[in-house]
């Protein structure tokens, strides 16, 4: 049911944990099954993520996707990290079955709330506004 690289992130998950003194944060519940995913995001000077980690409350597929992402988005730039969608995420993991699909609509979304925590504690209007413009629009949990 579940792929290999799905198995591997569930049973050995990647960057777990959460940033003592984060630069952002970010935390969403799935309204389908009351599981929570919580970000925590340190960025360098140059506006690249340095450090980041999880901690999930929920069920494999929420572990898995989100460790998935934390290895997606290390080291990148908040641009790149914004083009990071939930189905890239579960893509990266070579797919999820239909019924746990939504289970992959929280890492992604996470990760650009402790982004936009980020701007916005330091003060960025005018870049929260254009990183919000440039997420990915397939906005999966809005569907289920
Ligand atoms: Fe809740 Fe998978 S069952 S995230």
């Amino acid at each position: 049911m579940y792929t290999d690289l799905v198995m591997d992130h569930f049973t050995n998950p990647r960057n777990v944990g959460e940033i003592e003194d984060a630069d952002g944060v970010g935390q969403i519940g799935n309204p389908v099954c009351g599981d929570v995913m919580r970000i925590s995001i340190a960025v360098d000077d140059k506006d690249r993520i340095a450090d980041v980690k999880f901690k999930t409350f929920g069920c494999g597929a929420a572990v898995a996707t989100s460790s998935m992402v934390t290895e997606m988005v290390m080291g990148k730039s908040l641009e790149e990290a914004a083009d990071i969608s939930n189905k890239a995420v579960a893509e990266a993991l070579g797919g999820l079955p239909p019924n746990k699909m939504h289970c992959s609509n929280l890492a992604a979304d996470a990760l650009h709330l402790a982004i936009q925590d980020y701007l916005v504690k330091n003060g960025r209007e005018a870049d929260v506004e254009q990183f919000l413009k440039a997420l990915p629009k397939e906005r999966e949990h809005s569907s289920h």
